[in-house]
């Protein structure tokens, strides 16, 4: 539980070599898959960006942020390329819900996703390394999305990248418990005409 409790995210500016070895990254991935899976329907894949695609994937970043914003400064240009070149593991985590299934509707496909992402950043966590998720508009982005295969029937949830943590990493405030645990002793009965969700 110490562990656990311990993990946060860490900024990609704070994060550099050694990422994780092949063998810890592939545990990573098994952690991955032991996300509850209704149906066993795998609803999302991952995407491990190589080496010679991070330049490549660094200028669509900057095109992307030069589409919405014509003058960058070279701080901004350098951030989107950090972005993309920093990690030493880059992930691209893609849900693939089917759509109209007749027992395992789209949202608890993509609640599914969602637990397998936290599993990614638990077991980098775990195994000593920073980790974070970042989409934004890098995600929504179609010359993104198609340069790294990304069908227009998934969704692309975001970037995780995973490193050794090189510099103190600032840490986020924890939801209260009470602001996101209750307790009912007793049901409030309230019943509908209308009694299945449609
Ligand atoms: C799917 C997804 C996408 C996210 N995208 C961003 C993002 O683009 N920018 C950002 O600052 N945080 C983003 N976050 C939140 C961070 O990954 C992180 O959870 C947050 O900073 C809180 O840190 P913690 O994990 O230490 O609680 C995203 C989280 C999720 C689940």
């Amino acid at each position: 539980m110490e562990a656990l409790l311990a993990r946060h995210s860490v900024a990609v500016k704070r994060l550099g070599a050694p990422g994780p070895s092949a063998a810890e990254l592939l545990s990573i991935y098994e952690a991955a898959t032991t996300a509850p899976d209704h149906g066993a329907l795998r609803p999302w894949r991952l995407i491990e960006i190589g080496n010679e695609a991070r330049p490549q994937l660094a200028q669509l970043f900057i095109d992307g942020k030069r589409r919405s914003q014509s003058e960058l400064s070279a701080a901004e240009i350098e951030r989107e390329r950090e972005k993309a070149v920093r990690p030493p593991v880059l992930l691209a985590f893609v849900a693939r819900p089917i759509a109209n299934h007749p027992t395992v509707p789209a949202v608890e496909q993509l609640a599914s996703a969602g637990a397998a992402m936290q599993l990614v950043l638990v077991a980098a966590h775990f195994l000593g390394y920073g980790a974070i998720i970042l989409s934004g508009a890098r995600c929504a982005d179609r010359n993104v999305m198609a340069s790294l295969q990304i069908g227009e029937d998934e969704i692309f949830l975001g970037f995780i990248s995973i490193g050794s943590i090189v510099d103190e990493p600032r840490f986020g405030k924890r939801p209260e418990i009470h602001q996101v645990v209750s307790k009912m002793e007793r049901l409030k009965i309230e019943l509908r005409e209308e009694a299945t969700v449609v």
